[in-house]
């Protein structure tokens, strides 16, 4: 494990992020993050342990690994890993790296191994990761060579991952945030489509347009018309790091709430349904926008209200693609935000300061 493994994390708010989430929208929420943390590689290194690596992230469903063996590959801030069901029916994940020289357990995708040997050479380990047979080694082989497993746990069919295992388990780690959406009847509804797009955005760029309603009526003008989007409002609940969205609905409105959960994984509740919205970076330069929709098999009108988000999302994507440009152009050096709209924006970009730590002048 590199140094960046044995940063220490933090997951107490600060007091600045207590006054940040008031509900007192006239305090100054100040400037953005600089230009440069959005492009600059040296930044994206210092980011990916401390929040990527140390925030648990959802990466799969339960419905993805119904059976013995069946596995899911991710590329978690460029970690390789893979999840994979256990013959006890319990859920394993690793690195998908061997000890012997790197090479991948399962390739890149989803599948069904019924058992765990490395593609490279045929190193084979058990359920749990431990070395049985290095295949035609010439020698014993040496202790510790067995899979490096990272926490993996399942929250109402969703699948998150954590490879730092000082982190609290996936349910501690989630706070009060499950109370938000227990009214939501996810065990119900039903696995509908996917979408992904890769973006030529920052994960920030789309974080920060995720985070503010201030753009809606000017960005999403058919969105603006399905719900009162000026009375858009985002709320606090104590947790700088997850928040709920809600504009007030139209008759037959399609979108009306949605929630935010740090770093990168958010919701949006449809009549009938629900989307998984996520963005996995992709290096510093790209995001990989990923939607999944679930819903009740008697749920109404539920290709139009997919046509209508993936609108939605080709519109974000648009817009953060053309600022993620202006960013990267050098002639920005930051931009100031809204005490009205733009609040989240300065608790999610303090949140990234705290977890990366101090940074050296020419990087600030
Ligand atoms: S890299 Fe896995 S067996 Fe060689
Ligand atoms: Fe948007």
């Amino acid at each position: 494990m590199t140094s960046l493994h044995s940063r220490p994390v933090t997951v107490r708010p600060r007091p600045e992020l207590q006054a940040l989430m008031q509900t007192d929208r006239t305090l100054d929420p100040g400037i953005t993050l600089p230009a440069s943390w959005y492009h600059d590689p040296k930044i994206w290194q210092r980011e990916r342990w401390p929040i990527f690596g140390s925030n648990w992230v959802h990466v799969a469903y339960d419905h993805q690994l119904r059976n013995t063996g069946d596995y899911v590959t991710e590329n978690l801030a460029g970690w390789p890993i893979f999840i994979r069901r256990k013959d006890d029916g319990t859920l394993s994940a690793f690195y998908n790296m061997c000890p012997h020289r790197a090479g991948p357990i399962v390739f890149e995708g989803e599948g069904c191994s019924k058992n765990v040997v490395c593609k490279y050479h045929g190193w084979a380990f058990n359920a749990d990761g431990k070395l049985l047979s290095a295949r035609d080694f010439g020698a014993e082989a040496p202790d510790n060579m067995d899979l490096t497993a990272i926490q993996v746990g399942s929250w109402r069919g969703m699948v998150f991952v954590c490879l730092n295992p000082a982190i609290a388990p996936l349910h501690e780690w989630l706070g009060k945030f499950p109370g938000e959406v227990a009214g939501v009847p996810l065990e119900s509804y039903r696995f509908h489509s996917k979408s992904v797009r890769h973006v030529a955005c920052n994960w920030k760029t789309y974080g920060d347009n995720f985070l503010e309603g201030y753009h809606l009526p000017t960005t999403h003008p058919a969105m603006s018309r399905d719900a009162d989007a000026l009375n858009y409002q985002v709320l606090y609940k104590g947790d700088p790091r997850w928040n709920i969205h809600t504009m007030p609905p139209r008759d037959e409105s399609t979108f009306g709430v949605f929630g935010y959960f740090w770093p990168t994984f958010a919701f949006d509740v449809f009549p009938g349904g629900f989307a998984v919205e996520r963005w996995l970076p992709r290096g510093h330069t790209h995001s990989d926008l990923i939607f999944e929709y679930f819903f009740d098999d008697n749920a109404e009108g539920v290709e139009d209200i997919v046509k209508f988000s993936e609108e939605v999302a080709d519109e974000d994507a648009r817009m953060c693609e053309h600022v993620q440009r202006n960013l990267d152009a050098g002639n920005y050096a930051t931009g100031v935000l809204s005490p009205k709209w733009e609040y989240p924006l300065a608790v999610f970009h303090r949140m990234i300061r705290d977890a990366i730590g101090p940074v050296d002048c020419d990087e600030r």
